[in-house]
């Protein structure tokens, strides 16, 4: 039985919602492998509508068991508030399986990461400004604290302290910021060990013996393809890997285990943040995209900047990630323009370029070569088939296909839960 990987195509807020409902109560662990709570989708069950910034989806599922991998950064107050905010709705939480080996974000992470931003100004990255980025750089620096040092109280304090040396003398001296004391943040973080205590456990093991027991996993990836601290829009990226190969190393399960890659694709583009975005509109299209395609963020509540799809970047996403399929979301928001145009490759200092460039300066020359594809004006939210939707839309949907380099196996053609043609089953 299949582990799958589910991901972010471009740069985040793809849709990923869409992709878990399809695959509905057949998964048996959903599992976060990277970032923390800087994600942010929306799940809507019955009537009831549930934002989770670090949750995995699987938690509203009842025969699911949700993961927080030891690749998760995991801020114990957003955990423990999101956990009490469902159990408050009546829904059970007690499944949940939390890594020993994920590490905490801590109040100085979250403040570094606010002053940092500050520090930049214009050359900010425009970060969630959860703290996401000092936290892996302490685990890379070896300075991080781990979930499991919660249940150690002296180990705790020697980390604590530790990190601090170096951390105070930054904010008071580079910042001008107050120093925070040791006995604070400790006391704080203690706080949480009891309540979170129960969720702990080896889960690369539990991992891998529901994989080898024939049950179905899905790594669930956080922001995208392109937000990618290795194969993303380096500086502007988030700290961690979406990135296929993120699931194996945050989650402790090898590549041969993964049968299936599902990258989710949305039909335009768009991104929060700073950094290129060849397609970017700033125009009326750019303004009705936001506004038909409710594009805000889940997190932040920022608006997102919208453009044209981009099959460059989509070809790239196949190639970084192998991916085995797609999942086409949000293709009822092009319903109305008469040309949708879509970007076929860039044109950079006066040469065509067909593939996602490496050189960063020359990304942020590239300017979108686009190719007219005929709209359409009919509702389609109602098709169930691909044969049902318009002639136009089908065409657009196979001309994405084959500049993108892999099938697309589902459709989505409206916000609700089953608003989706799905062509080739991920299970
Ligand atoms: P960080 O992850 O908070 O460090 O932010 C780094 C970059 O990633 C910023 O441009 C954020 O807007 C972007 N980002 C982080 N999480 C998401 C997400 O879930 N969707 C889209 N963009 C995100």
């Amino acid at each position: 039985m299949p582990a799958l990987v589910l991901l972010g195509a471009q740069w985040g807020d793809e849709g990923k919602g869409k992709a878990t409902d399809l695959l509905g109560g057949s998964v048996d662990y959903v599992v976060r492998y990277q970032g923390g709570n800087n994600a942010g989708h929306t799940v809507v069950v019955g009537d009831q509508k549930y934002a989770l910034h670090l949750l995995p989806s699987g938690i509203l599922s009842p025969g699911c068991t949700p993961v927080i991998g030891n690749g998760v950064v995991v801020d114990p107050a957003v955990l423990l508030s999101e956990l009490s905010g469902l159990q408050e709705r009546g829904v059970d939480t007690s499944k949940l399986l939390l890594s020993g080996n994920a590490h905490l974000i801590t109040p100085y992470h979250t403040t570094v990461d606010k002053v940092t931003e500050r520090f930049l100004g214009k050359r900010k990255i425009g970060t969630t400004g959860r703290g996401i980025g000092p936290t892996y750089a302490d685990k890379i620096n070896r300075v991080g604290i781990r979930v499991q040092d919660l249940f150690d109280e002296s180990i705790l304090r020697q980390k604590v302290e530790a990190a601090l040396d170096f951390k105070n003398q930054m904010l008071v001296k580079l910042y001008n910021r107050r120093a925070i004391a040791a006995d604070q943040v400790l006391e704080e973080l203690l706080g949480y060990a009891d309540e979170l205590r129960g969720f702990v456990a080896d889960t690369t093991l539990v991992l891998n013996d529901a994989i080898d027991e024939g049950k179905v996993v899905l790594f669930e990836g956080g922001q995208g393809t392109l937000l990618d601290v290795d194969h993303g829009t380096y500086p502007f990226v988030t700290s961690s890997n979406p990135t296929a190969g993120g699931a194996c190393t945050g989650a402790g399960v090898g590549p041969t285990k993964i049968s299936r890659v599902i990258g989710i694709l949305k039909a335009y583009t768009t991104r929060v943040g700073a950094g290129p975005f060849p397609t970017e509109l700033f125009d009326e299209d750019g303004e009705a995209l936001r506004r038909i395609g409710g594009e805000r963020g889940v997190t932040t509540g920022r608006d997102r900047r919208c453009g044209w799809f981009d099959a460059v970047i989509a070809r790239y996403a196949t190639r970084v990630n192998g991916l085995t399929d797609f999942f086409l979301t949000k293709l009822d928001v092009l319903t109305g323009w008469e040309r949708i145009p879509v970007c076929v490759a860039y044109e950079i200092d006066g040469k065509r370029v067909e593939e996602l460039p490496y050189n960063q300066t020359d990304f942020h020359h590239a300017k979108p070569v686009y190719e007219m594809l005929p709209g359409w004006s009919e509702d389609i939210s109602k098709a169930k088939t691909f044969e049902e939707l318009p002639k136009n839309a089908q065409r657009y949907v196979k001309a994405l296909e084959e500049m993108s380099g892999a099938p697309i196996s589902a459709i989505g053609v409206g916000p609700g839960r089953t608003e989706t043609i799905e062509i080739n089953s991920f299970l």
